[in-house]
């Protein structure tokens, strides 16, 4: 296993470009079991998670390859039903295979992906919606098996204890396609990623409205064939290395931004005094040593998002004055706080909400990553600190920032892998 090193303190400088959404292309590849007809992706970022969708995609009857940005998959049925605990265990997104395996193949069997760090992360959403199009459900020794000789189109309400849910509308959207006559998602999931999912299902003759809103409005159709299309960026590794070059006091241009999709973190930096400028599909983020904190709440999109929780968390520890972040999506998700106190952060948590008390700065120290974004938060705090950090199982890294380490080499960081 590799850690990764990181001499702090070197005000980031240049240019960097963002990747492919990772949250948009996981579910978009599952849609393509949707259809015997060649698919092309691209803008397709080089993550651990994306080779975990293709494994999961060839274990189905795909022929599907990853080739400089682009995945394709050829023609050919999608043969087998049964998505495997050892394949969907190692990625939460794979169960979105569930909705298309049943509308392409009328039965599914897919391993139920169990919890992880940062919370319980039940499916209940996904199996009500898709019930609800008459599929019928059971759960056995681990997996859930649906089976359905005819979906037909229904009202389904979404929304959970804790909102919408990203994947059991994705998962419940990509049912219905195929279901006879009209679905109506209430609570839907708004993020951009789903609705990046709609337009590719459109794109593959799915009759789709809504998309991006909580009402979606799906009349399905007989048959879908292949598309092309290109992901959207990852707003979530544009947010990180907006705070990348804030908490490193930097100057940054940050190329192939959709900044209309992250109105709710660009809100609370310019309330706390950053300086952004957007221009073009770009973004230049410039440090600012007269940061002053600000109070945060998870909420689904177009709220702020759980994914730059953590992240924002970092900077949050290095700004003067008291910052309370609330955590509604994922109340347990703050395995980062411990760690962050290892190196001098003052954070105290309070169930759902951490405390931060905004100091000097922080001292590099041995931290250890529980989760993606997690790492993300920590990787921050090495680049804004005194003296080196090392990083310990920086594999969850791999799983959602495409080239990171180069990316901030380019940027100036000290930044290297040793083994552990
Ligand atoms: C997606 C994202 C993840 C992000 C999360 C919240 C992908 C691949 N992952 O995950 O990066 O952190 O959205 O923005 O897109 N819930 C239920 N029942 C369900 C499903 C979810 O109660 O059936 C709860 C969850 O435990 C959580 C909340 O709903 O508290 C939101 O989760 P959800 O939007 O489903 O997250 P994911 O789609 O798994």
């Amino acid at each position: 296993m590799d850690k990764l090193v990181i001499e702090g303190g070197v005000g980031l400088k240049g240019e960097v470009t963002v990747s492919g959404a990772k949250n948009a292309v996981l579910p978009i590849m599952a849609a393509s079991l949707l259809t015997d007809e060649p698919c092309l992706i691209k803008g397709v970022p080089n993550l651990r998670d994306t080779g975990s969708m293709l494994k999961i995609l060839r274990s189905l009857g795909k022929l599907a390859e990853f080739d400089k940005g682009t995945v394709s998959i050829c023609a050919g049925r999608t043969r087998s039903h049964v998505a495997e605990y050892k394949l969907v265990s190692t990625m939460r997104a794979s169960f979105c295979v569930l909705g298309p395996l049943l509308a392409k193949l009328k039965k599914a069997k897919v391993s139920l992906p169990g919890g992880c760090v940062i919370g319980v992360r039940p499916v209940d959403l996904h199996l009500k919606g898709i019930r609800a199009l008459g599929a019928d459900i059971s759960i056995d020794s681990g997996y859930v098996i649906a089976r359905a000789n005819k979906l037909k189109g229904a009202y389904t309400y979404l929304g959970g204890v804790y909102g919408s849910s990203v994947l059991a509308t994705d998962n419940v959207m990509m049912a219905a396609v195929l279901a006879e006559g009209r679905t109506i998602i209430e609570s839907a999931a708004c993020e951009p990623e789903v609705a990046d999912l709609a337009e590719f299902l459109i794109k593959m003759g799915a009759k789709i409205k809504g998309q991006g809103t909580p009402v979606i409005e799906i009349e399905g159709v007989k048959h879908l064939h292949g598309a092309t299309h290109c992901i959207i960026a990852d707003r979530i590794e544009a947010g990180t290395l907006i705070l990348a070059s804030l908490v490193t006091g930097g100057d940054i241009l940050i190329k192939n931004v959709q900044c209309q999709h992250l109105g709710a973190l660009v809100d609370k930096l310019k309330e706390a005094g950053a300086n952004l400028e957007y221009r073009q599909g770009s973004l230049r983020v410039k440090g600012n040593r007269k940061l002053k904190s600000v109070n945060i709440t998870t909420l689904p999109y177009p709220g702020f998002p759980t994914d730059m929780q953590a992240q924002m968390m970092s900077l949050m520890a290095v700004t003067p004055g008291i910052s309370v972040i609330t955590e509604k999506i994922y109340p347990d998700r703050f395995m980062h706080v411990a760690e962050l106190n290892r190196m001098g952060a003052h954070i105290q948590r309070e169930g759902p909400h951490a405390i931060v008390e905004g100091i000097k700065g922080l001292s590099g120290a041995p931290v250890m990553a529980s989760d993606l974004r997690a790492s993300a938060s920590l990787v921050l705090a090495g680049l804004g600190a005194r003296g080196k950090t090392s990083i310990s199982r920086i594999y969850h890294l791999e799983r959602g920032y495409e080239n990171i380490e180069k990316k901030l080499i380019n940027l100036g960081a000290k930044v290297w892998r040793e083994k552990e």
